[in-house]
């Protein structure tokens, strides 16, 4: 199960407690589960199943058993063009239209689970979500910081993407010093770039494009890829990010995709246990 993706969003010291042995006391907190079935930022289908796949695997009632307080508010509605069929590309992007309602109404929901203090744990198996999901957490968090921790860096923009998927670009809609270079793509005018790019690192990059490493550079983003993390092991990855994005005195959003396992997950590891 290819790019299913988890978005787990933490407070600074929900961070600390991925170091806290099991029978140490947690902080046990306000969760709000929402699904975002999204298919349409690739060409794929399946992965509009992410949430049910992932909801199947028990980690809601795991989290709940731990003693967290969790309300699942199901699945967002997508909007009626996410149901239509796939249209034509507006400047080389594929479906925008929906893509950009559907991002939306996730980017909307997520303001409510927020409203409602809660933490938002967002499933999916679009990477495109990210843009409804960041745009809401930035509005909350200004001094939001980012962990994206996947095989592909999801940063392209209009004028490097090689596939006019969006799911290769959430990250270029809500970085502050991309997001004048899709301004073409005026679904996505609803999309505020509050996030700076010194805020956002990445870690377990796999396959990235030439266009993403010229931007990652330009940028001087911190970003880490499997081989660093082979090499550091990743208590020593996270605690550069964390210097680099001022991860210890900000709050983090960490958003997952499960590509990051891919290795493991086929067999022909790195030596990367979990
Ligand atoms: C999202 O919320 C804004 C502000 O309330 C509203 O104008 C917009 O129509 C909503 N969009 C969706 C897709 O829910």
């Amino acid at each position: 199960m290819r790019a299913i993706t988890l978005f787990l969003v933490f407070a600074l010291c929900g961070i600390s407690q991925s170091y806290v042995a099991p029978q140490e006391k947690i902080n046990l907190r306000r969760i709000g589960v929402q699904g975002a079935p999204i298919q349409k930022g690739q060409p794929r289908p399946g992965v509009e199943n992410g949430p049910a796949v992932i909801r199947g695997s028990g980690i809601v009632e795991f989290l709940r058993d731990v003693g967290h307080d969790i309300l699942d508010y199901g699945n967002v509605y997508l909007g009626e063009l996410f149901q239509a069929a796939s249209v034509g590309a507006l400047v080389d992007v594929n479906d925008p239209e929906a893509v950009a309602e559907a991002t939306h109404y996730i980017s909307n929901h997520t303001k409510l689970i927020l409203q409602a203090n809660r933490i938002p744990l967002t499933f999916g198996g679009d990477h495109a979500m990210a843009i409804g999901t960041l745009n809401a957490m930035s509005e909350r968090y200004p001094d939001l910081a980012v962990i994206y921790i996947d095989a592909h860096a999801d940063i392209n923009t209009v004028e490097t993407t090689p596939s006019g998927n969006l799911h290769g670009m959430p990250l270029s809609f809500v970085i502050n010093e991309l997001n004048a270079i899709n301004a073409n793509l005026t679904p996505f005018s609803w999309v505020v770039p509050r996030i700076p790019a010194a805020n956002v690192a990445h870690i377990a990059l796999r396959d990235v494009d030439i266009g993403e490493t010229e931007t990652l550079n330009r940028l001087g983003m911190a970003h880490y890829t499997m081989r660093d993390v082979d090499r550091l092991g990743i208590r020593g990855v996270v605690e550069m990010v964390l210097n680099r994005i001022g991860g210890w005195t900000r709050p983090i959003y960490v958003s997952m995709d499960i590509d990051s396992l891919d290795d493991l997950e086929i067999g022909h590891t790195t030596g990367t246990p979990g």
